[in-house]
């Protein structure tokens, strides 16, 4: 199923050459931002938040604004007329008839593509639940080529909730297709990367491992990179309690890290990271979300200035087979093709939607 719109739900839709060249953009306009003061004169955002955010959103806002251009959009969803039972299909098909580029964040896997589907303009995916968080990943990515100045070759380790978090998701996807990149997975066995991303990382060529502490993986790391245990995404308070505190990188622990390891974090930070870490010369987290502004002003010139369809869906459409996941968009709103991909092993499908498989 073709849109007519440029869109961007998964940076893996895209060659690794256009993430590039966005890259390159954002470095350009970090050096001078000014040159680009004008370039979305008379153009209009729209930002759909269904979820919280204070960095994604007013990046992106800041970025278009900085760009000439002007927003609308609403970060509560309880006061647009979501809370009178409106559909994405709806709220998407008009709003996306008043402005030229469309952000939308929501709580639920596979929602930007639902909305993309009947968009009248581009649609970025700023997080879709515990699925992709791609402009997160381009944040990333720039931070990494500025302040490492390569994306190949480097030892990652991803602390924390891997299995709900979208930034671990979707910046996975995307290093394990530079050369040489090696991931080590620090986590409790409850919060493990998904099977499907370990499977996107190997078909790409790249190699991960999973230990149970940070001690025993910092002293080997180039780039470590924290997340926050998802509080919101688990099922109970009991599960998000066991888990709670499990991983704190103190002062103490920067010690056993090399001298040039940076440490990332897409924040918020809730008490993963002491406020003693602030101080280091490696803590690069306030650094990154600086650098969001200029990824997502490079973003929208591109999305703006180039002019391509998008396959949304390519699989095939099974009616009468719903997705397992509760957390997938396809359980929601229910006018949605169910549609699957096979995965190559023809007992499972993969919804094209939230990416989780479905044995038949
Ligand atoms: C992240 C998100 O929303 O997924 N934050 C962000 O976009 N900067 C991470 C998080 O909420 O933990």
């Amino acid at each position: 199923m073709f849109s007519e719109y440029q869109h961007l739900i998964d940076l893996s839709d895209y060659p690794v050459s256009w993430w590039k060249k966005v890259i390159e953009l954002g470095e350009k306009i970090k050096e001078n931002p000014k040159d680009f003061a004008h370039e979305c004169d008379g153009k209009i955002m729209a930002t759909l938040f269904y979820e919280p955010s204070t960095r994604t959103q007013m990046s992106f806002q800041t970025a278009m604004i900085r760009l000439g251009g002007q927003i609308i959009g609403f970060d509560n969803p309880a006061n647009s007329s979501v809370s009178k039972g409106e559909t994405i299909k709806d709220t998407t098909k008009i709003v996306s008839s008043y402005a030229d580029i469309l952000v939308i964040r929501h709580p639920v896997a596979g929602a930007a593509k639902a909305a993309a589907l009947t968009a009248d303009c581009s649609v970025i995916n700023a997080g879709d639940g515990g699925h992709l968080h791609p402009t997160q990943t381009l944040t990333d990515l720039l931070t990494l080529k500025i302040e490492k100045k390569k994306l190949s070759g480097l030892t990652i380790g991803m602390c924390g909730d891997l299995i709900n978090g979208r930034t671990v998701h979707s910046l996975c996807k995307a290093l394990s297709m530079f050369e040489n990149d090696k991931f080590i997975f620090i986590s409790t066995p409850e919060l493990r990367m998904p099977a499907y991303i370990k499977d996107i990382i190997k078909a790409n060529g790249s190699t991960f491992e999973e230990v149970d502490t940070l001690e025993e993986a910092i002293g080997n790391l180039d780039v470590l990179y924290m997340t926050r245990i998802q509080q919101e995404r688990f099922a109970s308070a009991e599960e998000y309690l066991a888990q709670k505190n499990t991983y704190v990188l103190d002062h103490r622990k920067m010690l056993l890290a090399k001298k040039d390891m940076i440490v990332l974090h897409p924040l918020p930070r809730v008490d993963e990271i002491t406020v003693d870490v602030d101080d280091d010369s490696r803590a690069m987290y306030f650094t990154q979300a600086k650098y969001g502004v200029f990824a997502r002003m490079a973003l929208i010139l591109t999305m703006l200035s180039e002019k391509k369809s998008t396959e949304l869906l390519k699989g095939k459409i099974y009616n009468a087979v719903k997705c397992d996941n509760p957390r997938c968009i396809t359980n929601h709103e229910h006018y949605l093709p169910k549609s699957f991909r096979s995965s190559g092993d023809e007992t499972l499908l993969e919804c094209e939607f939230c990416d989780e498989r479905k044995l038949i």
